[in-house]
């Protein structure tokens, strides 16, 4: 993954994204809702990629008396997050090295990031190393069957990888138990969203910032032949509605920082 391209994309749909982004606001609700099961406290909560700021009234709500940091790689994404509330606390950072010292917050919350790191690991090692004891990370992130139907249309046009790879569910499982958090849960699901046609999934990539951001990708650019290739083999993905299919494998998972010793 290209840090600043990823950066620079997300930036640039900024003022585009809360409308767009209709997948991540689902997700971020049924993120949101697995916290009704799991007992914490937060004074302070991390809102990792936190964007423009679409989660912090939600988790104020629950949360009332909590500290709410949202910390983005995207300076732009921040500024919007920053014009909806002047009073957030705001850092731009990368989720693999996190400016932050240890033992210094509750709760890691961080929906639908975790797809854009080159090193997951790297980030859930910095979580550990930032929560309490007894601190909880939470978050979602996407599974290799993400948007298969646009890899698959892709896949006609060039050998390049259009679409970014996803790790699976047993490999982000793995990494958690590597991370030394405990009592790790990992679960998935398929969530599927009907768009009017190609064009208009393409366009909802590209206002969210999640457009193709792999450092080997095709240096070829998409001409409008090309383009018309993928949109006709996209037709195999149609409705009896005529409406366009597109999966997105959502992955969530919790793990929880041990009790402080003694
Ligand atoms: C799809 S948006 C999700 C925003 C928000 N969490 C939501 O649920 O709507 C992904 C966010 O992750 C940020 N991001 C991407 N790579 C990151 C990284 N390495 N470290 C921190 N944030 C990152 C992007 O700038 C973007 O704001």
């Amino acid at each position: 993954m290209n840090k600043p391209a990823v950066a620079a994309a997300f930036g640039a749909a900024a003022a585009s994204y809360d409308a767009a982004a209709e997948v991540q606001e689902e997700i971020r609700k049924r993120l949101l809702a697995r916290l009704d099961g799991l007992s914490v406290a937060p004074d302070a909560l991390l809102d990792l990629g936190g964007g423009t700021g679409l989660a912090r009234k939600a988790l104020l709500e629950r949360y009332p008396a909590s500290h709410y940091i949202n910390a983005d790689l995207s300076e732009e994404m921040l500024r919007f997050a920053q014009t909806m509330d002047a009073a957030s606390d705001l850092v731009c950072t990368d989720a693999e090295f996190l400016p932050f010292s240890g033992s210094s917050v509750d709760l890691v919350f961080s929906a639908s990031t975790f797809q854009w790191l080159n090193d997951l690991e790297a980030a859930l090692l910095e979580c550990k190393r930032v929560l309490r004891p007894q601190g909880l990370l939470l978050f979602s992130t996407f599974g290799p069957d993400t948007l298969k139907e646009l890899r698959s249309s892709f896949a006609v046009v060039d050998p390049y990888p259009r679409v970014n790879p996803f790790l699976a569910r047993q490999e982000v499982s793995d990494l958690l138990e590597k991370s030394g958090l405990s009592q790790a849960r990992v679960e998935s699901e398929v969530i599927q969203i009907e768009y009017a046609s190609p064009r208009q999934l393409l366009r909802s990539l590209k206002e969210t910032g999640a457009t193709n951001q792999l450092g080997e990708r095709s240096r070829g650019l998409l001409t409008p032949r090309r383009l018309q290739a993928v949109v006709s083999e996209y037709e195999a993905y149609k409705t009896s509605e005529g409406r366009y299919i597109a999966s997105y494998e959502v992955i969530y998972a919790f793990a929880w920082q041990q009790a402080a010793e003694g």
